[in-house]
């Protein structure tokens, strides 16, 4: 069988977002949802950059820039995925490149992102790509927000 063409590497805006028309069934934890996808478009501060072959969205990642009172604008990296299909072929590592390059012209300082400790794949990912492991490891804790909140 002929390999697959190579992934071409988008950073994606509201003029492009019909990139997102077909999208490989694993790449999102979920089905893309337009009305979501035009107001994740609508914010400058976050960045959406996809791998397309043939047409078809095989990789995304995305994040968002922030800054605080008193630190400057960092991107916060909030997903990375690629299509099963479609491991081990280097596009993380490519989508990865493109949010920090990306983060970079719009004046960050620094990048995060967080795993699963047990994500060794993530976590080799991100070793691989330049980040250097916090020695602090962190707990996440959620807040349900859309029920009664009188938990107290
Ligand atoms: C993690 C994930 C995004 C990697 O995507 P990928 O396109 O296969 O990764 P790449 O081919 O670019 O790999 C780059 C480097 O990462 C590391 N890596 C990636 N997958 C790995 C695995 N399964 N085991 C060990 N190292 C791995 C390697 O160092 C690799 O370099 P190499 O192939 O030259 O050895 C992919 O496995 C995935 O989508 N997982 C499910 C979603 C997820 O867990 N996302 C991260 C948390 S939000």
């Amino acid at each position: 069988m002929r390999d697959p063409p190579p992934a071409i590497i988008h950073v994606v805006d509201s003029s492009s977002a019909t990139l997102l028309n077909r999208v490989d069934d694993d790449v999102f934890d979920h089905p893309v949802r337009p009305e979501l996808l035009s107001a994740f478009l609508a914010q400058p501060s976050n960045i959406l950059v996809v791998a397309v072959v043939s047409g078809v969205v095989v990789g995304m990642a995305s994040g968002f820039t922030y800054v605080h009172p008193d630190k400057p604008l960092a991107l916060f990296l909030n997903e990375v995925g690629v299509s099963k299909r479609f491991h081990r072929r280097g596009i993380a590592r490519r989508l990865i490149a493109a949010i920090l390059d990306r983060a970079r012209e719009m004046g960050c300082q620094e990048a995060w992102v967080a795993t699963e400790v047990d994500n060794l794949p993530a976590r080799e990912l991100y070793r691989a790509t330049g980040g250097v492991e916090d020695d602090r490891h962190a707990v996440v804790y959620v807040y349900p927000l859309s029920g009664r909140g009188d938990e107290s």
